[in-house]
């Protein structure tokens, strides 16, 4: 699927912006300070209901103004037209809108606009906490198995419920057990729909690697939170002590990691920055091949300052992966010459150039 239009009103220094982009290569060029981030943190608010640089709603509202909003047309495969939108006041209140109606949740949008960004956080994958991987692991078992997300709150509320009642001194062993048994049960439904997606995963960033990562012995593998040589329900049985002495549940879903290492140790302690990059570029890409290939859509990507991230040889090869993906890009750099000259080689590839300056975002040629 793609955007086809996007409407922006009222978000950083962008007071009103209305653009229709190419349904494949979007470039996007301004001097620092001038929105850029801003276009692609508006998508990503369409796509995720939240911002990829701030959790806090006031930021992005322009100031000496009372809310935001962000409107996009996303064209189907089937050739189907979809309206999504968001707005956020002041005071907190969200309103998300799909197909004209109101929807509760952010989560309720996530499934129109697949997006994928690669950014400088994204740069943080290997080395940041294993939440960051969990998200990524989750954001394709999210869109590829619709009870993943029903399940996973449902292990929240149940995670709650539980570390609250090992904060007691005396906890009754029946209401444990229950709290227990259902976690149990989550937490085996959950295990099974992520290891199904990593198994898919597992085997696209293997091919891809191949051809693309000239980096040998890499090793990718699934942690699932607890010991795999035991059942969840004995490895809370047997932690039960340490559980009650530290007041929450140490192993679970909660806790799975994805791990990649080289020769045995980890990556992120081996690998030299740009090959760090390009690792991370890898993971990004091998994600939107196997969302295409479980569901036959496509994923949008956001590359948020690409020629500061990966120098000319690795833009190269970015460039040609996401060519060869025949996907809706949107890219933004300083130098309109820099983002260029890495679609040079393609000139089949429908291609838009747009040019930001304070807030204002204008189609050039
Ligand atoms: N709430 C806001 N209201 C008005 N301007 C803002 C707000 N938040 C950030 N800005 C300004 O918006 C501009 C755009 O930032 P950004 O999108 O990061 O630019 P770029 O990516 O082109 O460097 C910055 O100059 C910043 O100072
Ligand atoms: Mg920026």
């Amino acid at each position: 699927m793609t955007l086809n239009r996007l409407l922006i009103q009222n978000l950083r220094n962008i007071g009103g912006v209305d653009i229709a982009p190419s349904a494949q290569v979007n470039l996007i060029f301004g001097e620092n300070g001038s929105g850029k981030t801003s276009v692609l943190e508006a998508i990503n608010l369409l796509a995720l209901g939240r911002s990829f640089r701030s959790h806090k709603h006031k930021p992005l509202i322009q100031h000496h103004q009372s809310s935001f909003t962000v409107f996009g047309k996303v064209k189907n495969d089937d050739g189907s037209d979809v309206p999504i939108g968001i707005s956020r006041t002041l005071d907190g209140e969200a309103s998300f809108k799909a197909n004209g109606n109101f929807v509760p949740s952010a989560a309720d949008l996530a499934g129109y606009l697949p997006v994928q960004v690669i950014n400088s956080e994204t740069f943080l994958l290997l080395e940041g906490s294993p939440k960051v991987r969990r998200q990524f692991i989750d954001w394709l078992v999210f869109h590829v198995e619709h009870a993943f997300f029903p399940t996973w709150k449902a292990i929240q509320r149940c995670l709650k419920h539980r570390n609250s009642l090992l904060r007691h001194d005396r906890i009754d062993p029946f209401e444990l057990a229950s709290w227990d048994q259902e976690l149990v049960s989550l937490t085996e439904k959950i295990h099974d729909f992520r290891k199904a997606s990593f198994q898919q995963f597992f085997e696209v960033f293997n091919e891809l690697c191949k051809e693309f990562i000239k980096i040998d012995g890499i090793k990718l593998s699934y942690y699932r939170g607890w010991d795999k040589e035991k059942s969840y329900a004995d490895v809370l049985l047997a932690g039960f002590e340490r559980d009650h002495r530290i007041g929450y549940t140490q192993s679970g879903s909660h806790r799975a990691d994805l791990k990649i290492t080289i020769d045995g140790q980890d990556a992120a302690e081996i690998l030299s920055r740009g090959q760090q990059k390009l690792l991370v570029c890898a993971l990004k890409i091998a994600q939107g091949y196997v969302f295409t290939r479980i569901t036959g859509r496509k994923s949008i990507y956001l590359v948020d300052d690409l020629p500061a991230e990966l120098d000319e040889k690795h833009r190269a090869l970015l460039v040609k992966w996401l060519a060869t993906m025949e996907t809706q890009v949107f890219i933004t750099g300083v130098e309109k010459d820099v983002l260029v000259s890495s679609w040079m080689d393609k000139p089949e590839t429908p291609l838009k150039l747009f040019h930001v300056e304070q807030g204002r975002v204008v189609e050039v040629q």
